[in-house]
């Protein structure tokens, strides 16, 4: 199903047109509604995954909803091949795309100690080797062509606090901040800039299934650990992805930013318990401290 309406989208109507952005993994969840939010706005979309009925299908959706042009791709990023050939497709169909969204993702929880190299690999190959093809196909062209391009990279807030559990995909988004960083200067003064968003909880079917086996995406509406108490909106993570694709932004370049209604900046303190004290444990740890401080006071001997 569509997901968005133009009062969602904070942009005017027709921002993107002449615009042609390729969003990976764009047939599910995060992915499919920034690819909506770009069609929306009049740019041309291109979405792949591995599943080429679910991106037919979703591209269908999105036309049937909002009309344009948004093509499906069933491509396997882990492939270099594939790639190529799916980059292929896309530039003749119409020339270089704008933008590209790294967006596709394997993801799942596992103690490290029982993560298996194939289970390893299942993740770092889409997420570190799949992405960096991908950007690496899309660039060769972009630069041999003298044309102007914005990337977008889908990250987590692991990527500066690490992702207990989750560590194959904690090291592979990290890598893509690397590259975000890297390629920012390498290829910044060819026109070609590169950001990333690294969202907090937005409940969608893939992620819940892997993340939260059991819970259903509408089972915790509300998060004791993100400052705002809520999850994240699909139309807040299009409107930010718009912006940084769209030429509007042109002058930012390497950031990562955080959509994550501040749960990184709670999770970095490392005092999470404390946001369930009450006045009875604050009152005891202040007499603890106090005590702490009158012994040490009376061994001074300065
Ligand atoms: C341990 C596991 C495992 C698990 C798979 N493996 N699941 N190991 N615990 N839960 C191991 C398998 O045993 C196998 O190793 C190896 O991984 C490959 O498994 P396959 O099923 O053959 O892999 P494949 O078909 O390639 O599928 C890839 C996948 C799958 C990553 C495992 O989950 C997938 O297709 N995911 C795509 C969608 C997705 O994950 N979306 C979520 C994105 S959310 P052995 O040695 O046994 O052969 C996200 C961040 C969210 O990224 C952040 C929230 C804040
Ligand atoms: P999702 O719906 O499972 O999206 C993952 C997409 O990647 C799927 O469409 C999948 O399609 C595609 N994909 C996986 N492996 C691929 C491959 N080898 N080649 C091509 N496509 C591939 O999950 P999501 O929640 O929307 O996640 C989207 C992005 O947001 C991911 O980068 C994820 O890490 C990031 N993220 C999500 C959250 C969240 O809370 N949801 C939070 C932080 C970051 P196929 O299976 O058909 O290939």
């Amino acid at each position: 199903m569509a997901e968005l309406a133009m009062d969602d989208l904070m942009f005017r109507p027709g921002l993107m047109k002449g615009q042609r952005i390729l969003i990976t993994g764009g047939g599910t969840g995060l992915g499919k509604v920034m690819a909506e939010g770009c069609l929306m706005l009049g740019a041309e979309v291109y979405i792949c995954g591995r599943r080429g009925g679910v991106v037919d299908a979703a591209a269908k959706d999105l036309t049937d909803a909002h009309g344009g042009k948004c093509v499906g791709l069933a491509c396997d990023i882990r492939v270099p091949e594939a790639i190529a050939e799916m980059v292929d497709t896309v530039w003749a169909d119409g020339g270089a795309i704008t933008g590209l969204v790294n967006n596709a993702a394997g993801n799942f929880i596992s103690r490290t100690e029982d993560l298996s190299p194939r289970g390893f690999d299942a993740i770092a190959n889409i997420v570190f080797r799949g992405s960096f093809f991908v950007t690496q196909e899309c660039g060769k062209r972009w630069l041999a062509e003298g044309k102007h391009a914005s990337v977008v990279s889908i990250l987590t807030t692991w990527v500066w606090h690490g992702g207990p559990f989750t560590v194959p995909s904690a090291m592979s988004k990290a890598g893509l901040n690397v590259m975000t960083q890297s390629l920012a200067v390498e290829w910044g003064n060819r026109g070609i800039r590169f950001n990333a968003i690294a969202p907090g909880p937005f409940p969608t079917e893939g992620a819940w299934a892997r993340l939260n086996p059991g819970a259903g995406t509408e089972s915790e509406a509300k998060d004791p650990t993100v400052p705002l108490d809520r999850n994240g909106e699909m139309r807040e993570l299009a409107n930010l992805a718009v912006y940084l694709l769209d030429p509007g932004s042109a002058y930012v370049n390497g950031q990562t930013i955080a959509i994550d209604g501040g749960s990184h900046l709670r999770g970095g303190g490392g005092f999470n318990r404390l946001a369930a004290w009450g006045d009875a444990e604050w009152e005891a740890a202040r007499d603890s401290i106090r005590s702490t401080n009158e012994k040490d006071r009376a061994q001074r001997t300065v």
